[in-house]
């Protein structure tokens, strides 16, 4: 069942009941400040950092779901509703709400009054406009009433949701003509506010909670909606909160718009104060000036469609299938980029107060991202280093906001070092820009210990070849990619966390995954030293990579699959004589992009083994038989009910390490196929059982164990966006950027018969005609490019500025 439609040529998913199974959200913003917005406009704003900066409040666990947010009140007589349905569940006569790249609009429709409710946060600025345009449709006026209304959060949620005792006491606010000024703190060590605007001057407005909701009222039935009108109360601690009433009287057919604003405010200390307790607005003055100008709002969110169509114009597909280009050509690319800006931290299901920026998460995403804008994927490779440890060792996450490591985790992960070549590479194939390993970079965000990109690298590769265990494989430390898989941790209390109880440095436990990494990027590593002319050094380390390649096939190999791991007593995880858990995916899709088997069979006989134990209809499952008690020497994997989550749920990640597999064996047919299951365009239909938004992935997809099969949670914030990328744009469709030009090697299914690809690469455009007239699935026979034919795949970097056109012809 569907809620809702793609509409493609304006880049938007349309839905078309306020009931959808999950809210269905999106973001807005894309450089500092940041609104989560779903369809019903529930959602919060935040500066930078989730946590440290939340500038209004949201309660995740709350019923009725998703009732905090940006929510405009309409009074029409005796009803009262709201464009997007909630809070107050009116139920409109029509509704739709377009998400949009960076912009969401929603329309709802009661008893002849069209509302329409836009939102956006404008390029280069910290605000969030709203645009409420009322539209009187009946025979007859309309005397309206408006209230918008917003729940400011005092500024760290972490703390503003569990410490009442000062929080209730310090709330303050500023009104001033149409704006509240959110000014909690200020008056001490802040030196920022947040202030909510109106373009008129409201008939009255509310700061305190409890006097526009009442104090056991809800936002379904605020009582200054439902009663007298807005008060004009002040807050003074407790919760401050910016509502407005503004009246309104349309003729028939007559129609009238208000832009409502909320913004942040940085001072300079020294220009905090107008006057002993005001604070000074020069800034927030200058912000609503600039909105005010007739069709400034118009202006900035054409300029915002302009920046987006001018991002995805980097890569452009077109291939026949309407779910294929619209999945390559909008919603990946916007995924990757909102991946990219939050990492892990902030979602519907990330709370914005657990985690900061993941070191390998976010050396992940640039894998997906870079293509955009290089010049922030360039800015995120230095602060990533930044919080690398001397040893090559790293921070496993830090805080946007300070660029600081995060202490509480800490370190110990021993797959982290690896993403870092990872993320680079992935930056140098793109740009060429060689420049960047001669960034001094400090290590432990300290400036007194700095040394060059190129040498943090060097430590990553060196922290694993320095870290192997018995078998020759690399220690696990605390988990690697998969976070749960904690051999080291052996917790029994409740509440203790898995991930950082026991020793981090357990000299037993190894991971075949790590292994894979180790070999994929162990050889780029060496690849990056030969072209800085170490010669020496690049042999070197072909050299450890050839032994821990021999030491996969050797203790890494279970007969038919790679085995996991080896736990803290050294036993297998991940192999046939396992009671549970017997194969694993990861080190399946790992090893085999690493090459490891390619020629004696090993790769092959692997994905084999995936596709008969782990395929379901939903996607690959992350192993099997689902762990079904909890076991202290596996760690937190296993305390997930079967089917969830790590646990044998379809961990989307991973899928599109099977696709890049697949592809590097020239299976294409089964490379697509994998690709295809994952993908939310083809799981639109079935969004009744996939729940979560189709225009984005999500994390996982309860397995085959779970009672709730196919059912998905945890989507926008994961790694399956950059990696679906790459394996859609890289191994299926086969455009490669590589140091010296764009490879073209296409893996596809033996019934395409031909696509165009338009790939923008270090400032040349190359339009990209691929044939496939014999019907196979993966090989290049012959390749022209301006109509010359090139002796390889290899397409040479093109002068900046040319546009170029290739043609591909399979066989
Ligand atoms: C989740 C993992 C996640 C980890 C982060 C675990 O509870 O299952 O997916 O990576 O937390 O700490
Ligand atoms: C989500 C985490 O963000 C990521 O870092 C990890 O690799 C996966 N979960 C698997 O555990």
């Amino acid at each position: 069942m569907k809620f809702g439609y793609f509409d493609d040529d304006r880049k938007e998913y349309v839905i078309t009941t306020p009931r959808t199974p999950l809210p269905w959200i999106n973001y807005l913003g894309s450089e500092a400040f940041f609104v989560l917005c779903s369809n019903t406009a529930g959602g919060y704003a935040f500066y930078r950092d989730a946590r440290l900066r939340r500038i209004t409040r949201y309660r995740y666990n709350n019923a009725p779901l998703d009732s905090d947010g940006f929510h405009i009140y309409i009074r029409d007589g005796d009803t009262v509703w709201n464009p997007g349905w909630q809070p107050t569940q009116t139920e409109p006569d029509s509704y739709r709400c377009r998400h949009g790249l960076g912009y969401t609009v929603i329309e709802g429709e009661k008893n002849g009054v069209l509302a329409r409710q836009e939102m956006f946060v404008p390029r280069g600025d910290d605000c969030l406009l709203i645009r409420l345009t009322v539209r009187n449709g009946s025979g007859g006026e309309k005397r309206l009433s408006v209230f918008p209304y917003l729940e400011f959060c005092l500024w760290d949620a972490m703390d503003d949701a569990s410490n009442f005792q000062r929080n209730w006491s310090i709330g303050e606010v500023e009104i001033d003509g149409s704006a509240i000024y959110h000014k909690t703190e200020y008056r001490e060590r802040r030196d920022h506010y947040a202030v909510f605007w109106s373009d008129r001057t409201p008939e009255g407005f509310d700061t305190a909670r409890e006097a526009f909701l009442g104090v056991y009222g809800s936002p379904a039935r605020p009582e200054a909606v439902f009663g007298a009108g807005c008060t004009g109360s002040v807050a003074h601690g407790w919760q401050p909160v910016a509502a407005q009433q503004h009246e309104l009287t349309l003729a028939p057919g007559g129609s009238e718009s208000i832009l409502f604003g909320l913004g942040y405010i940085e001072n300079p200390r020294e220009e905090k104060w107008a006057a002993p307790g005001v604070i000074n607005k020069a800034r927030a003055e200058a912000m609503m000036a600039r909105y005010a100008v007739p069709g400034a709002f118009d202006a900035a969110l054409e300029r915002l469609k302009e920046d987006w169509a001018a991002l995805l114009g980097t890569f452009r597909v077109s291939s026949g299938s309407e779910k294929l280009d619209r999945m390559v050509n909008i919603w990946n690319q916007y995924q990757c980029m909102v991946t990219f800006n939050m990492s892990r931290s902030a979602s519907y299901f990330e709370s914005g107060m657990g985690r900061g920026m993941g070191f390998r998460d976010s050396c992940q995403d640039l894998l997906g991202f870079v293509h955009m804008i290089p010049e922030r994927a360039r800015e995120r490779i230095l602060d990533i280093a930044a919080t690398q440890f001397p040893d090559g060792s790293a921070y496993h996450q830090y805080q946007p906001l300070t660029k600081k490591g995060n202490l509480a985790v800490g370190s110990g992960f021993n797959d982290d070092p690896l993403w870092l070549i990872a993320g680079t590479d992935a930056y140098l194939r793109e740009t060429g820009d060689w420049s960047i390993l001669d960034e001094s970079v400090p290590f432990d965000n300290d400036p007194l210990r700095a040394d060059s990109l190129m040498e943090h690298l060097r430590r990553s590769f060196g922290f694993t070849r320095a870290h192997l265990g018995p078998h020759g494989l690399p220690l696990i430390g605390r988990a690697d990619w998969n976070d749960c898989l904690n051999l080291n941790c052996f917790s029994e209390q409740p509440g203790e966390s898995f991930q950082t109880t026991g020793p981090s440095e357990g000299p037993v436990a190894e991971s075949v995954f790590i292994a894979g990494m180790f070999v994929k990027y162990g050889r780029v590593w060496a690849e990056l030293c030969r072209r800085r002319g170490l010669a020496a050094e690049a042999e070197e380390a072909l050299s450890a990579v050839e032994q821990v390649e021999a030491a996969v096939l050797d203790a890494g190999w279970d007969g038919a699959w790679f085995r996991r791991a080896f736990d803290a007593f050294g036993r297998v995880v991940g192999g046939k004589e396992c009671d549970e858990g017997q194969i694993f995916i990861e080190p399946q899709g790992m090893c085999v992009m690493a090459g490891i088997g390619s020629r004696t069979g090993e790769a092959a006989r692997a994905l084999d083994s995936v596709r008969e134990r782990l395929d379901t209809e939903y996607g690959i499952v992350l192993l099997t038989p689902a762990y079904t008690r909890y076991r202290p020497e596996l760690g937190e994997i296993s305390s997930y009910p079967p089917g969830y989550k790590e646990n044998a749920g379809i961990f989307c990640h991973n899928n599109p390490w099977i696709v890049c597999a697949e592809a590097s064996l020239g299976r294409g047919d089964r490379a697509f196929e994998v690709y295809r299951r994952t993908a939310p365009a083809w799981l639109e239909e079935i969004s009744e059982i996939h729940r979560t938004e189709p225009y984005v992935y999500s994390q996982m997809i309860a397995g085959r164990d779970a009672p709730s099969f196919g059912e998905a949670k945890n989507s926008w914030l994961t790694g399956t966006a950059a990696w679906s990328f790459v394996s859609v744009s890289q191994a299926i469709l086969g455009v490669q950027p590589c140091f010296d030009g764009l490879r073209i090697d296409p893996c596809v299914p033996a019934a395409v018969r031909s696509f165009r690809i338009r790939r923008r690469f270090r400032g040349a455009l190359y339009l990209i005609e691929v044939e496939n007239p014999d019907g196979v699935q993966h090989g290049v026979k012959e390749l022209y490019l301006d109509g010359k034919a090139l002796p390889s795949a290899l397409i040479p970097v093109q002068e900046p500025g040319r546009t170029v056109r290739v043609r591909a012809v399979m066989g």
